[in-house]
């Protein structure tokens, strides 16, 4: 059994994403102890943003006939097939990504445009990662719900999810805490016992996911050995 975990915070002290992925990650060890953990630290070791370009140019955009790519589009091409090689070695996903200047961490966006050009993963494609578990953690240091004076303003989530759950068609579980700036903004001070219930209550939503995800693939698992018996 292989666990993906894909981490976008570009810090590791302090942060609240990887925090909060650390219980999903516990609680699908405790179910899997021997299980290899895929790490993709796109935060703090990031893709090079060159090269979706590359491979885009030689994949579609222009599409270059495989003896005529350059050794640029050929090594891009080669890292969004090891990217989707991880994914489609895990049993289960876990992508922890927190919220930037109102919209996608573009580490992200590289990654995911990247493994899109992938032939495996291609959008209007039928993906290879069809059904698998998966968990997006993900965090803002504001509050955007419904009635807030930033109600809308979140442009990362709803393309997250409209990615992983619609495109790559994955059953993604979401746990989702806000206002992890309380405590280093001092405007946002009024909101600490909020914050407080939100994370709480964040934290629960991931070790249930966690769970979720060990034992659903447990199940996949178990389907997939019959049908090599
Ligand atoms: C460069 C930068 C931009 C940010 N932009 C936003 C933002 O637009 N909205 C928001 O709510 N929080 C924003 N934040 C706060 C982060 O979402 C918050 O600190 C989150 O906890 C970061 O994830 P981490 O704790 O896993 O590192 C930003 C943080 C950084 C460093």
């Amino acid at each position: 059994m292989n666990l993906f975990r894909l981490d976008a915070s570009i810090r590791t002290d302090g942060s609240h994403s990887r925090q909060i992925a650390d219980l999903v990650e516990h609680e699908w060890t405790d179910v899997h102890p021997e299980s290899r953990i895929i790490r993709r630290p796109i935060g703090t070791e990031p893709l090079p943003s060159d090269a979706w370009a590359s491979a885009a140019y030689a994949a579609y955009a222009a599409f270059t006939p495989e003896d005529q790519r350059t050794q640029t589009q050929i090594d891009a091409l080669g890292l969004a097939a090891a990217l989707v090689d991880e994914l489609v070695e895990a049993d289960a996903l876990l992508f922890a990504v927190p919220l930037y200047n109102f919209g996608v961490s573009q580490h992200f966006k590289t990654y995911v445009d990247l493994v899109t050009t992938d032939p495996r993963m291609a959008a209007g494609g039928s993906p290879a990662l069809i059904g698998k578990p998966a968990v997006l953690v993900t965090v803002r240091g504001g509050a955007y719900g419904s009635g807030t004076p930033r109600e809308g303003w979140d442009h990362a989530t709803p393309w997250m999810r409209r990615i992983l759950e619609d495109v790559w068609q994955l059953d993604v579980r979401t746990v989702e805490a806000e206002f992890t700036l309380v405590g280093v903004n001092p405007a946002l001070d009024e909101f600490r016992d909020l914050a407080a219930q939100m994370r709480e209550d964040a934290e629960a939503t991931a070790r249930s996911h966690g769970r979720a995800l060990a034992s659903h693939s447990s199940i996949g698992a178990e389907v997939r050995d019959q049908g090599t018996r």
